[in-house]
């Protein structure tokens, strides 16, 4: 109920202006966001890629509803990866973007999907300049079909594109299979959008079961394959598949959002494995924190809390 009502409230620009409005203390947003410019957001890499972490960015944003905003989002992707390349970041992968496509434009109408495909190769042609890589988050079910079909085009290009699957979308094992080939980054997580019964698994074990099948698809294939999660049974059968599939470390990543079980983070790059940090930053947190929030009890109370006792 709280995680639907989360979910919906996400999606609304009232609660959204309330929210953002409110006397809510800098910290709260920092615990999961890097801060508001490119420089904050540069800096935070550089911290992480020294604690033996490596980092995805995300400028924070989606829905973009008209052009201008869909150009201005590009663009400060073109600003964030010069500056990760003038810092020295970018080697190996180490610090690479992540784009939602409708932050670039895709929701614009008829013409949304050939305008995010358009900023797609340009962010991509940028990356490729400062030798780094991008990922395209996943967004709610009615976005997956133009999303896959740009990364198919764009990876004629730039064959390192990689993209999320969710795994509580019934359709999931299927893609998994489809972009389990050679150089196939993949970027498995759970889901975090309201999605409805028939396209969506609706309860944890069912998403769980799934994310288990994906991850055997994906660690028994020739991609790459990025587990998302903070869940520690599912970090333990990420370890075990590997091993299975005799995938030594590197040849598949464990990723984390920011802000979130940060010790656990350190623990695995303590034990040799890759661990790859998503950090957003920017001014349009709203979005993102709600899902957060949505995700776990613990986050809203930390808010909560703090909104009372700020308020
Ligand atoms: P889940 O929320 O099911 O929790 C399972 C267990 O994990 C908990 O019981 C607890 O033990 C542990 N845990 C979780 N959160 C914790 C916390 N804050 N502190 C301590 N323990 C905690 N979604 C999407 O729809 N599209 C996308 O593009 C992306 N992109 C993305 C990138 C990356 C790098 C990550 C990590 C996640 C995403 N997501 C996403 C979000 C994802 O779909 C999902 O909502 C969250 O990761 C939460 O699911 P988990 O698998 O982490 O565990």
């Amino acid at each position: 109920m709280l995680r639907q009502a989360l979910l919906l409230a996400a999606k609304s620009s009232q609660v959204r202006q309330l929210v953002e409005t409110a006397p809510v203390s800098r910290g709260v947003v920092r615990r999961f966001v890097a801060g508001t410019g490119p420089q904050e957001a540069v800096s935070v890499t550089a911290g992480l890629l020294a604690e033996g972490l490596t980092v995805t960015l995300d400028h924070l944003g989606e829905d973009t509803t008209d052009l201008t905003a869909a150009r201005t989002v590009r663009d400060a992707y073109f600003v964030l990866l010069r500056g990760l390349g003038e810092a020295d970041l970018t080697g190996d992968g180490r610090a690479e973007v992540s784009v939602k496509l409708s932050a670039v434009g895709q929701a614009l109408g008829k013409d949304g999907h050939k305008i995010a495909l358009e900023h797609a190769y340009e962010i991509c042609a940028a990356a490729a300049e400062v030798g780094t890589t991008v990922t395209l988050d996943m967004e709610d079910h009615t976005t997956t079909n133009s999303t896959l079909s740009i990364l198919t085009e764009v990876r004629a290009e730039y064959p390192w594109l990689g993209a999320v699957l969710q795994a509580y979308l019934r359709r999931t094992e299927g893609d998994c299979r489809d972009l389990s080939g050679p150089g196939s980054r993949v970027r498995l997580c759970k889901g975090a959008y309201a999605e409805p019964e028939p396209v969506a698994f609706a309860s944890t074990g069912e998403v769980d079961r799934s994310y288990v099948r994906c991850l055997k698809v994906l660690m028994a294939g020739q991609g790459y394959p990025m587990a998302a999660t903070h869940d520690p049974r599912m970090i333990d059968i990420v370890g075990a598949l590997a091993a299975q599939a005799r995938r030594p470390q590197g040849s598949y990543e464990f990723q984390m959002l920011y802000g979130i079980r940060p010790v656990e983070q350190r623990r695995l790059a303590e034990q040799g494995e890759k661990v790859r940090v998503y950090v957003p930053y920017g001014l349009q947190w709203y979005g993102y924190l709600m899902r957060r929030m949505a995700e776990r009890p613990a986050n809203t109370m930390f808010f909560m809390r703090s909104l009372i006792s700020r308020g």
